[in-house]
């Protein structure tokens, strides 16, 4: 066994909010850097002698790019698979083979699977081999999408900074709440804050499941439920809006079959939001989310997938315990 373990992002669960802080302040840092040539390149020599490889076998835009930008943006070489049918998993390699093979090669995996757990199980399995790397999990099937989250704080701490941070906070998560791996990951992270409340307003078969529920029972989080959206629409501080997430259908055409109309947000709601809501939205959006909002000041969810690539460069900084050197002073 190797008792040298290294550092993995598997959960929201593993985070605590002096972590979440840490990584905001990295993330501000790795920003200003990136200004400049002189940072930019200094950022680029910092982690120039790492490879890491990108493992998505799901679909992804923005989680992979925002991954492989910030590689770039470290000095990181990449290499990726997007789909396992291109590898030896072709000729019946189990996933578990492939990735112990993929740290023979690299330093780092970042991963994207369907499998709930996996990143977990690989991990764990990896840290008794002899070279064990880290694993990022860059979304679990319906499960966790730490990552995500991670961005997702980073981007309300800024909306909030001049309005007293997080703490005291009403949040509105809107849509597939059962299946969305985004509302289960930012839900945790919110209740490491103060006084913080969440409104969870769903169709009711795409209420938040129960071990979600026991998790938020357990914190110092207030929550509700609620199938009324257009009601809590002015109470909100913060809407994060979702899609429906049919690619987990059991059953063809179960979400077609859900009405979930009334759970989107037009352009005749803004004058029901309080004048300096924040608009997010994990992307990618269908229906549920007006373009014609994207125009208005309160939508910040562009903003937040690019925030995405700066918070996950510097949690590869953390990872591969590069992060002190983002923080020189002199820098
Ligand atoms: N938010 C998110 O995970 O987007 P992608 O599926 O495009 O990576």
């Amino acid at each position: 066994m190797n008792s040298d373990k290294p550092l993995h992002i598997l959960k929201a669960d593993h985070f605590d909010r002096p972590f979440l802080e840490y990584i905001c302040k990295l993330t501000d840092h790795i920003r200003r850097l990136d200004k400049t040539k002189d940072g930019l390149m200094y950022l680029r020599g910092l982690l120039a002698h790492r490879r890491a490889m990108l493992y998505f076998t799901q679909p992804s835009t923005r989680t992979f790019l925002s991954f492989q930008s910030a590689c770039q943006i470290l000095g990181i070489a990449t290499s990726e698979i997007r789909d396992s049918s291109t590898s030896s998993e072709r000729k019946g390699e189990s996933a578990e083979d492939s990735l112990r093979t993929f740290s023979s090669y690299v330093d780092l995996i970042i991963m994207r699977t369907p499998i709930p757990g996996f990143c977990d199980k690989i991990a764990a399995s990896l840290d008794e081999t002899p070279r064990p790397v880290p694993i990022i999990n860059a979304g679990s099937g319906p499960d966790q999408h730490p990552t995500q989250a991670v961005l997702d704080i980073y981007t309300l701490m800024r909306s909030f900074r001049t309005s007293g941070g997080i703490d005291g906070k009403t949040f509105m998560m809107v849509g597939d709440l059962k299946r969305g791996r985004t509302i289960r990951s930012l839900s945790l992270l919110l209740s490491y804050f103060d006084d913080v409340k969440i409104i969870f307003s769903s169709p009711p078969l795409y209420r938040i499941d129960a071990a979600l529920k026991d998790k938020l029972h357990r914190g110092k989080l207030k929550f509700v439920e609620t199938a009324d959206f257009e009601e809590v629409l002015p109470t909100a501080d913060a809407i994060y809006m979702t899609r429906v997430q049919d690619e987990y259908d059991t059953v063809k055409g179960e979400s077609a079959a859900i009405d979930s109309s009334k759970y989107h947000l037009n352009y005749e709601h803004l004058s029901l939001l309080k004048k300096d809501c924040v608009i997010m939205h994990p992307l990618p959006r269908r229906g549920e989310l007006d373009q014609k909002i994207d125009s208005d000041p309160r939508a910040k969810y562009w903003r937040q997938e690019r925030n995405g690539m700066w918070t996950r460069a510097a949690l590869i900084t953390k990872v591969l315990g590069v992060d002190e050197h983002i923080l020189l002073p002199e820098l």
